[in-house]
């Protein structure tokens, strides 16, 4: 099949396109021919992109951990889905990610894209639907009502904390660079602090809860932004300062099949949508990583077909 690799430890630069032996299903897997993928722009250096489970070089490595596509092959253990359903959602970070023609999944991370939806906008969705859906409601506790905050509102993951912040019923006041202001009032959000031109606790006051895709010195100065029983949450480092009163959260976004399910419905219903700031053909992957890394909003996408 044809792939985009990355040979040894590097940026996008070294990704290459090439032929490379088909995915591999096995036990609980589904083999899915892939439509569209889409990816983290820091991912190539996380370590599952360069060991498996067992801390074993897995070089070449296939980057890019959201699919969208057709079921090719289930295998034992994958009730529920058949050859030909059209479905999205996430790989394994230590396997060979969705960068390819096809990817074996488990198929309990996986999820049926609703009528409408199409592969890149479905394949925009679960990593940033999922890390903002865990940030917000399992580690941030957001109630309908509360006041949150969202630093990166325009990236992959704060676009879709947005809309599900404000769906949720909440006041949101997103933060970012002037350039998203637009972008986070056309998803919902109340409010917009310009991080390079407002001081940001007289523009935001207090809030119930903080959820950080920034990091740096911007998570060290939020924790006085949470009034009291209110969270930091973070997806970028452990805060290192906890807000007075409040609690403080870093955390790995997991794969979780009725989140999953939850956000096709909310996807399908047209309650939120994935932003996609751009496509690039599968062949042109070094390019999409370097034109996500110069600030097109929402995620990129691969398309393999
Ligand atoms: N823990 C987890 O499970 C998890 C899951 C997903 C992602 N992540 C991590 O979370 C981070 C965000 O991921 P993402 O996919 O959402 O990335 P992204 O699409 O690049 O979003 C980040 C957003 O923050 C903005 N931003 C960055 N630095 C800024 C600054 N100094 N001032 C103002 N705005 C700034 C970016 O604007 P510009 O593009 O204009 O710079 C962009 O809109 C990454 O580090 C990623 O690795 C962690």
């Amino acid at each position: 099949m044809k792939a985009v690799r990355i040979h040894r430890q590097g940026d996008h630069d070294d990704l290459v396109y090439e032929d490379a032996p088909r995915s591999a299903a096995a036990t609980g897997d589904v083999l899915v021919e892939v439509h569209a993928a889409s990816f983290v722009p820091d991912e190539l250096t996380w370590p599952g992109t360069w060991v498996d489970r067992a801390g074993r070089d897995r070089a070449p490595s296939i980057p890019g951990h959201e699919v969208a596509g057709v079921v090719a092959e289930v295998r034992y253990g994958t009730t529920g889905l058949n050859p030909g359903d059209r479905v999205f959602g996430l790989t394994d970070w230590h396997r060979d990610g969705a960068a390819a023609e096809y990817v074996a999944v488990e198929a309990r991370n996986l999820a049926v894209i609703p009528d409408g939806l199409g592969f890149e906008e479905a394949a925009a969705l679960p990593l940033a639907g999922l890390t903002a859906w865990q940030g917000l409601f399992v580690h941030g506790g957001l109630r309908a009502g509360q006041r949150v905050v969202v630093h990166g509102a325009a990236g992959g993951t704060g676009t879709l904390a947005v809309q599900l912040a404000r769906h949720a019923g909440a006041h949101v006041i997103a933060t970012g660079r002037g350039r998203a202001a637009a972008l986070a009032a056309e998803l919902g959000a109340h409010a917009f602090v310009d991080l390079e031109q407002q001081p940001l606790r007289p523009a935001v006051g207090q809030v119930d809860l903080v959820f950080d895709t920034i990091g740096g010195d911007l998570l060290a100065r939020s924790a006085d932004l949470v009034g009291p029983g209110g969270a930091l949450v973070s997806i970028t480092a452990p805060p290192p300062v906890a807000p007075a009163g409040g609690r403080a959260a870093f955390f790995i976004v997991e794969p979780d099949h009725v989140q999953l399910a939850e956000l096709a419905r909310l996807a399908g219903s047209g309650a939120v949508r994935a932003h996609v700031g751009a496509v690039h053909p599968l062949a042109e992957a070094a390019k999409a990583f370097a034109a996500k890394q110069r600030g097109i909003p929402g995620k990129v996408v691969l398309s393999v077909r």
